[in-house]
């Protein structure tokens, strides 16, 4: 099966890369994800981070005992991963979405999957391609976690509306159920600046 061409977003963030790393070395994971830090696993689990930057998020992942998949396209933002947060429990895997074939192809299922700060750069039709694959490799009993932007984003890393029913929708048609939502500001200074707002889903697939 072909591969979707890379999109727009993609190639911004090949790009802006050096200029991304160092603000994105000082951002603090736990941070980043309190609104959602109570659904977190607490026994040592599998976890896939799709769109995973520079990794800081599998490296605080790691540190606290799981094993994590850290899958990234942009080559700059995976190399400077592997650079500053490799070890023996985060695997680094090129790969994208909509069609996430190569993680496909590994019939794995995890306890969590992640998206932070990704959905917002897929186009709808986009998102109906990802949603499926997405769910699929949610475990029984497993959870996904999602953070949607909303608002203003740089012209050359686009992003589309949260439309965050149709996103729950989505979700619930591949066998997820909503167990948690709510809306935070941004921590980072220039999404401050413009007002960025976040949406955050958790979904449960039922055991
Ligand atoms: C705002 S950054 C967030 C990075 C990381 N999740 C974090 O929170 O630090 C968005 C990330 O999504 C990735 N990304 C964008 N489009 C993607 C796609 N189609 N498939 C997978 N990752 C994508 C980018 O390469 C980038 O690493």
């Amino acid at each position: 099966m072909a591969q979707q061409p890379v999109s727009l977003a993609l190639s911004g963030y090949a790009a802006d890369a050096s200029g991304l790393i160092p603000n994105w070395l000082k951002l603090d994971s736990a941070e980043v994800h309190a609104p959602v830090l109570h659904l977190f696993p607490t026994r040592p689990s599998r976890i896939l981070d799709i769109g995973a930057g520079i990794g800081s998020d599998a490296a605080w992942l790691a540190s606290r005992g799981h094993s994590i998949i850290a899958l990234e396209p942009t080559d700059a933002l995976r190399e400077a991963g592997l650079e500053h947060h490799s070890g023996p429990r985060i695997e680094w895997l090129n790969d994208r979405l909509p069609d996430l074939l190569s993680l496909m192809a590994r019939r794995e299922t995890f306890d969590l999957v992640k998206l932070t700060a990704v959905w917002a750069h897929l186009d709808p039709d986009q998102r109906r391609v990802a949603m499926p694959n997405i769910a699929s490799q949610v475990g029984k009993s497993g959870r996904l976690i999602m953070s949607i932007r909303e608002g203003w984003s740089p012209a050359n890393r686009p992003v589309f509306e949260a439309a965050v029913d149709e996103t729950i929708r989505m979700a619930e048609a591949n066998g997820l159920a909503l167990i948690f939502r709510t809306e935070s500001g941004s921590i980072q200074p220039a999404n401050i600046a413009h007002g960025v707002k976040w949406h955050w889903l958790a979904f449960e697939r039922p055991a």
